[in-house]
């Protein structure tokens, strides 16, 4: 469903890469990339543990802002191939020069150029600031630091990713308080692999969204205060999939969410990694649940209303 214009709020810009692209890369600079691919040549991993190696073990080969440049640039230009003309990525400064403000700056600097010429060519985006869980907290806090003084421009939104089972969401409230006095839009990774009580405590971070959630479905007050209070979930049905998270798509309760009246969106996550794309998660949801066209407006137009971005954009984006 190439056609559909789509907006996209949940892409990791490392877990977009595609293998070829990383293969390239690590050849250039002569980096040995031992037990990442399988023999196809696509990402090897057996499990959700495994997969985060494997993306750190592919993301180390990007050592520069022209690295990080050259990968913006190519997955804008899938995303444009997929017919989505919005995308959020979520970037990290612990892979951008490893915390350190000045580097984080030069990193920036390089996307928010590409991030410009590819929205003159059709394809407009923003970058979520992201800290990763399993990092800790310390780490987190200077994850934040880079987020808050680099917001505004093509950085609007500030998140958290990475294993969800270590510690809790609040663990990180100091990173997300100096996020939210910055003017950064919120979201957090949550209710993936957690239950209810993990996107309950993501929600006491004062999100507007939360990665996932899907879990939600367990627990009919928690859909019913999701539904109440507008939070949007970035849903990544082939994610979950390919993970495990459900066994496969018509167990997947996307649909029975938005039935009870929660405002889910549709995104990719990691593309290469969980083999889909935009037009391929379209095509199942219609296949698996019968949305048509308009399902995939509403659900484009929460994706709108949500999006981490300026009144101006929304209304062309609409
Ligand atoms: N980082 C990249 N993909 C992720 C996912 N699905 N969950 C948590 N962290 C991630
Ligand atoms: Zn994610």
């Amino acid at each position: 469903m190439k056609d559909v214009k789509k907006t996209e709020l949940h892409l990791h810009l490392e877990g977009a890469a595609q293998p070829a692209f990383i293969r390239g890369i690590a050849a250039e600079k002569g980096v040995n990339l031992t037990g990442v691919f399988d023999e196809q040549g696509h990402y090897a991993y057996k499990d959700f543990s495994e997969f985060l190696s494997v993306y750190e073990a592919a993301t180390s080969v990007l050592q520069t802002p022209r690295d990080y440049a050259r990968l913006l640039q190519s997955v804008l230009e899938e995303c444009a191939e997929q017919g989505v003309i919005y995308t959020e990525l979520f970037v990290s400064p612990e892979f951008c020069g490893g915390g350190d403000l000045t580097a984080w700056r030069e990193y920036l600097h390089a996307m928010s150029e590409t991030a410009e010429a590819m929205r003159k060519q059709g394809i407009d985006s923003r970058g979520i600031v992201t800290l990763i869980r399993h990092f800790g907290a310390d780490r987190g806090k200077k994850t934040a630091i880079c987020a808050a003084e680099t917001a505004g421009g093509w950085i609007t939104g500030f998140g958290m990713g990475g294993a969800e089972a270590m510690g809790k969401a609040t663990d990180f409230a100091w990173s997300y308080d100096a996020a939210r006095e910055a003017g950064l839009g919120l979201t957090c990774h949550a209710g993936e692999w957690g239950g209810p009580a993990s996107i309950r405590n993501a929600l006491e971070l004062g999100v507007t969204r939360i990665g996932h959630g899907v879990q939600a479905i367990d627990d009919p007050a928690l859909v019913e205060e999701l539904a109440e209070r507008g939070v949007t979930l970035e849903v990544c049905p082939g994610s979950n999939v390919a993970l495990g998270v459900y066994p496969d798509w018509p167990s997947h309760p996307i649909a029975r969410l938005r039935d009870q009246g929660v405002k889910v969106t549709v995104s990719t996550d990691d593309p290469p990694f969980f083999h889909t794309t935009m037009s391929h998660e379209y095509d199942r949801l219609a296949d698996v649940f019968r949305w048509g066209e308009a399902e995939f407006n509403q659900i484009n137009q929460w994706a709108v209303d949500a999006a981490f971005c300026d009144a101006a954009t929304k209304d062309r984006l609409r």
